[in-house]
């Protein structure tokens, strides 16, 4: 069914403030990954409270840790109606390299129809979206046919470190009849698209200690084992010629995928000269025997972060460094945990690592990797929704990245979990010029509105 018409009316008539709050929202540097910024992530939590106050939600923020948790509950329509927990967060990654903006990344600026800040879609825009949709709600009949709790993190960017203990010991308080999260794309331009899958995540730092300090090259070199050398030389080890992971046992809980889902990814409009034209790589490459799209969503990778040892300033300087350095991330498929790829990448190191230096291997974050069946009234309501707002039949399309807490979602609350993301390809999200379309800002409030009315919709079994 097409939107409610009064639902229709109040965003179209709200839409000049909506967007003046969620500029607001985007004024506010909620950088997690940096302690300059810690009253600005209080004030993003606290700005945002007061706005789910304003629109008939009570609310708490709660201090963990590091960041707070923004929680708003909303519980009046009763025990025949479905509860549902919308999480999202209001961290954003840092801004820098900042001379690449174009406007400034806490200025958010409207260039052809796209707002332009830093968390625009990541996850700001997507996480506000959904407060006005609960907004249009309340004000025009006074109600909502479903009970609500937005669990709303400071934490997200940084790997959510404080969020399962949270739910773990909130589970009662939070318990739900699904998860609805806006925090993705859409595969394309006016194809709205639910999630299948998420990969998961293992972030490892590795340091390699030599000398105790930086030595002349020419008169210790060749004497003493250069740590940059043995980094270079383990890291070397972690694929083979296929470019497969080479880290024993890697592999070994990959659960394959259904003939089914690999038809699915076959028959998306995908066009991989346009991919590599918008990475602007020379070309291409990855695990053997995989397509593109298999590559990222349904296989597992382990890609050095970054690289740090030795002189890398101007000119030339002869030096054997004491130290060298690398950030290493898996991406875990299910049933991969990342505590066991952790332990297997920590004994592979260590048993591949040369003689005459230290290594040290440190656990930085982690999340477990996820997969739906997509079977079930949720899932249906969610069709039904996003075709009456983008006029389209959704897509099911798997993603690359990670949002930590999902996992955990299903295993401690048991509910079924809905990802619904209006980003688009090419979004520059984590990058500079990050930006959201104005157009699915508008259309994901509205798929985010009418979802609500089809999840209240008495079904036949079927
Ligand atoms: N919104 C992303 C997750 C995502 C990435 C969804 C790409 C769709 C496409 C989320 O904010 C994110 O960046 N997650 C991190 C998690 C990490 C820091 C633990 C990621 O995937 O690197
Ligand atoms: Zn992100």
């Amino acid at each position: 069914m097409p939107l409610a018409p009064e639902l229709d009316r109040f965003l179209a008539d709200n839409d000049a403030r909506i967007h003046d709050e969620l500029f607001e929202f985007l004024r506010i540097p909620s950088v997690s990954a940096r302690s300059e910024h810690r009253q600005d992530t209080v004030r993003a939590a606290e700005w945002l409270a007061a706005r789910m106050r304003d629109v008939g939600l009570t609310t708490e923020v709660v201090p963990t840790d590091g960041h707070p948790i923004v929680i708003g509950e909303w519980r009046k329509a009763g025990d025949g109606a479905p509860t549902v927990l919308i999480y999202g967060h209001y961290d954003v990654q840092p801004a820098e390299p900042l001379e690449l903006w174009e406007s400034p990344p806490f200025e958010p600026t409207v260039r052809h129809g796209r707002i332009y800040a830093r968390g625009a879609v990541d996850d700001k825009g997507q996480l506000y979206l959904h407060v006005k949709a609960l907004e249009a709600h309340l004000r025009t009949r006074g109600t909502l046919p479903i009970n609500v709790v937005v669990l709303a993190e400071g934490e997200e960017e940084i790997g959510s470190p404080n969020l399962a203990n949270f739910v773990e010991t909130q589970a009662k308080r939070l318990g739900c009849d699904a998860v609805v999260i806006s925090d993705s794309s859409m595969f394309a331009p006016g194809l709205p698209s639910i999630l299948s899958s998420l990969r998961g995540l293992t972030y490892l730092q590795i340091d390699v200690q030599g000398a105790a300090v930086d030595l002349h090259s020419g008169s210790y070199g060749g004497a003493v084992i250069n740590p940059a050398t043995a980094l270079a030389r383990i890291i070397a080890t972690f694929h083979d010629e296929h470019l497969r992971v080479a880290i024993p046992g890697f592999y070994d809980k990959v659960r394959e995928w259904t003939p089914d889902a690999r038809k699915r990814i076959q028959a998306l409009p995908f066009d991989e000269g346009k991919f590599r034209d918008e990475v602007g790589a020379p070309s291409l490459g990855g695990e053997d025997g995989q397509s593109t799209l298999e590559r990222i969503w349904t296989r597992p990778t382990c890609e050095i972060n970054g690289l740090l040892s030795g002189y890398t300033g101007e000119g030339a300087k002869t030096v054997l460094p004491a130290a060298a350095m690398a950030k290493v991330s898996c991406r875990l498929v299910p049933d991969q945990d990342p505590d066991d790829i952790a332990t297997l990448v920590r004994a592979h190191v260590e048993r591949v690592a040369p003689p005459g230096v230290t290594v040290t291997i440190r656990a930085l974050h982690g999340g477990r990797p996820w997969r739906a069946d997509l079977q079930g009234p949720l899932y249906d309501a969610a069709r039904r929704a996003l075709t009456a707002a983008f006029g389209k039949e959704p897509v099911i399309v798997g993603e690359g990245g990670s949002i930590p807490v999902v996992g955990d979602f299903e295993r401690i609350l048991g509910a079924p979990v809905l990802l619904v993301g209006f980003g688009l390809p090419g979004e520059n999200a984590h990058a500079p010029n990050e930006w959201m379309s104005e157009e699915n800002f508008v259309k994901g409030t509205r798929a985010i509105a009418a979802l609500w009315d089809e999840m209240a919709v008495p079904r036949n079994p079927s």
